[in-house]
């Protein structure tokens, strides 16, 4: 089972409509993701958040998906289209063993980095989250732009999706949520629950602006036979 929260405006990618129906290589951004999941072989629901005054064209877009994907309007944040997938999906899967939640800005990430998410949670994990090294180096600053010190970045990852978790889980993580959090698996660390890591990949990157969006289509145009 996978939650797609997919309800972002999509502003700073510049097109007039929302990031989740922005054509890549002719098709929506969100087709790419949810067809990246259902074809990766271990994923056989999807709940989709959709913008809430675009649910039925994010339905349109998702037509040649099949009955296995679903589409509930989002909200406000981030959080909010996720909880609000969450509950559709226990309706729509409750037998479901692993939920993964998976932006649909990471359109291209490739079916070996959602398979290894499945695999670790199936394997005892209660949440998972797929991780790259930090290759600039990070400096931390004061409110004024000064320096204040230098991190050790060979402790820093940077965090994509999927993230997978225990049903169980992200429920009781998403029941006491409070402040909207910029990942799932950092209210899964607000409980107190562990969160561990899988090697991420570098075609799972956040298409965000309208640079990202050219770089995917070049990954894409290159693999595609
Ligand atoms: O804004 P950001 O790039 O962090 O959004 C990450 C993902 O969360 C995107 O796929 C976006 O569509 C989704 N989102 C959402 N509901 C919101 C805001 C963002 O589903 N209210």
């Amino acid at each position: 089972m996978a939650l797609v929260p997919a309800a972002g405006r999509g502003e700073r990618l510049g097109f007039g409509m929302p990031k989740a129906l922005v054509p890549v290589l002719g098709e929506p951004l969100l087709l790419h993701a949810v067809r990246g999941l259902l074809d990766s072989g271990w994923v056989n629901h999807v709940v989709v958040a959709a913008p809430s005054g675009a649910v039925e064209d994010v339905d349109a877009a998702l037509g040649s998906t099949g009955a296995s994907v679903h589409v509930v309007p989002g909200g406000a944040q981030r959080t909010d289209s996720v909880r609000r997938a969450l509950t559709e999906s226990g309706r729509v899967a409750p037998e479901a063993d692993v939920v993964l939640v998976h932006d649909a800005a990471r359109a291209f990430t490739p079916a070996s980095v959602i398979r290894a998410v499945v695999r670790a949670v199936r394997s005892g994990a209660d949440a998972v989250v797929p991780v790259l090294p930090v290759a600039d180096t990070v400096k931390q600053v004061d409110p004024e732009g000064r320096v204040t010190t230098t991190v050790d970045r060979s402790r820093l990852r940077t965090v994509q999706t999927p993230q997978g978790f225990t049903p169980e889980t992200l429920r009781a993580a998403y029941a006491a949520a409070g402040d909207a959090a910029t990942d799932d698996a950092g209210l899964v660390e607000r409980i107190g629950r562990q969160v561990d890591t899988v090697p991420g990949h570098s075609h799972a990157l956040k298409i965000t602006t309208a640079f990202d969006l050219a770089i995917a289509e070049s990954v894409l145009a290159a693999s595609v036979p």
